[in-house]
């Protein structure tokens, strides 16, 4: 008999969604309209912005902000361990990425590697709330002295918070993804958040194809998301703080599961801060056991994944500007490994998986 398939991950949706979708559908106006704008209004109440702004993935919301930054010409800081969409935006929208280490624990840029980094004559720079763990505090007190803007690639931290403060609300801009993966999803989606009213009304205009009114003033693009897909959205922010609760429950389970093993460090947990747990991400400290973990998974038909990319090692990112070696983001592209966490894995799955992972490190 087949072993029960355990997937990475279960976008948590079902009959309330089919409903919403099915009353914008019978509307016959399917484009972006006023599902959109109540999507919008839930985000920027639940983070506590004054404007979030819908677009139709992180990738376009980042480029969406860089662009009404003109950046052309420009370096902009990006950690090296990330997805490649965050620095794709940076190089969509003319500039140049710098690419710097993370720590090794919390897998997020720091402080010291922001003020290595920094150059006068950069505007903006891009940390990365990775796995949903958020950036440290004084990171954005350091940008706010250097002068620096602090665009902020949230995409796996919608409801993550520092002390009471949702991510979302701290950085100049934040942008949320809304794929499948993410904390709650639209099926392809995404969204910036503001309290910067005059760029919040460029963002705005760039997704519209730069209109302003009935006017072109300038050079836009068509990033609006539709009311179908918002009406996803709307439903699941109804949710979501149930969501992460169910999250966070599981991610302690593997911690204490995991913390008996030699081998393997559990997930990151930080202090004053609420985690979404979008990625349970753990570490394999024995050499070349990632893999073989992951191999062993699939054995038992158990889904997993690596964390994220060192992007200096993906051929396109090869001649961008470096600083230092990024030994940690290379370490953590080759040990960091992410196992399944959604709202069906039961107790007894997630047993299962650490004995797996258990028995492969004692190989
Ligand atoms: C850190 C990070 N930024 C951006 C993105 C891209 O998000 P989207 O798929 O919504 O464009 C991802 C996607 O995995 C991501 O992990």
């Amino acid at each position: 008999m087949a072993k029960k398939l355990i997937p990475l991950a279960v976008p948590d949706v079902g009959e309330e969604e089919l409903e919403e979708i099915r009353k914008v559908l019978a509307t016959g106006f399917l484009t972006e309209g006023v599902t959109t704008q109540e999507f919008e209004k839930k985000v920027a109440e639940y983070v506590g912005v004054k404007h979030a702004i819908a677009m139709t993935s992180c990738t376009t919301a980042l480029h969406t902000v860089l662009e009404c930054l003109n950046i052309k010409g420009q370096e902009v800081i990006v950690p090296d361990y990330t997805y490649p969409a965050t620095a794709e935006a940076v190089i969509l929208a003319g500039g140049k990425p710098v690419l710097v280490d993370v720590d090794s624990e919390s897998m997020n840029m720091t402080t010291e590697t922001l003020e290595q980094a920094y150059d006068s004559s950069m505007t903006v720079f891009i940390p990365v709330s990775w796995a949903g763990v958020p950036l440290e505090s004084k990171l954005y007190k350091k940008s706010k002295e250097l002068g620096l803007k602090c665009l902020e690639d949230a995409a796996c931290s919608l409801g993550a918070k520092i002390g009471s403060e949702f991510v979302g609300k701290i950085a100049d801009y934040s942008c949320f993804s809304f794929h499948p993966r993410k904390v709650i999803t639209t099926g392809e989606g995404g969204m910036i958040t503001t309290d910067d009213d005059s760029m919040a009304e460029k963002f705005h205009s760039y997704k519209h194809f730069g209109a302003k009114g009935t006017t072109f003033e300038t050079i836009g693009t068509n990033y609006k998301l539709s009311n179908i897909l918002s009406a996803l959205g709307i439903v699941q922010m109804r949710k979501i703080e149930k969501i992460i609760q169910v999250r966070i429950e599981k991610a302690k389970i593997y911690n204490e599961l995991l913390s008996k093993i030699n081998g393997i460090r559990p997930a990151y947990v930080g202090s004053d801060t609420r985690q979404t747990f979008q990625t349970y991400a753990c570490y394999v400290e024995k050499d070349d056991y990632r893999d073989k973990i992951r191999k062993s998974l699939a054995d038992e038909n158990i889904q997993s994944q690596i964390g994220t990319y060192a992007l200096h090692l993906e051929p396109a990112y090869r001649n961008y500007k470096r600083i230092g070696k990024l030994k940690n983001s290379e370490l953590l592209f080759r040990n960091a490994l992410s196992l399944p966490l959604h709202r069906s894995l039961e107790l007894e799955d997630q047993n299962r998986i650490c004995k797996i992972i258990s028995q492969t490190l004692s190989e």
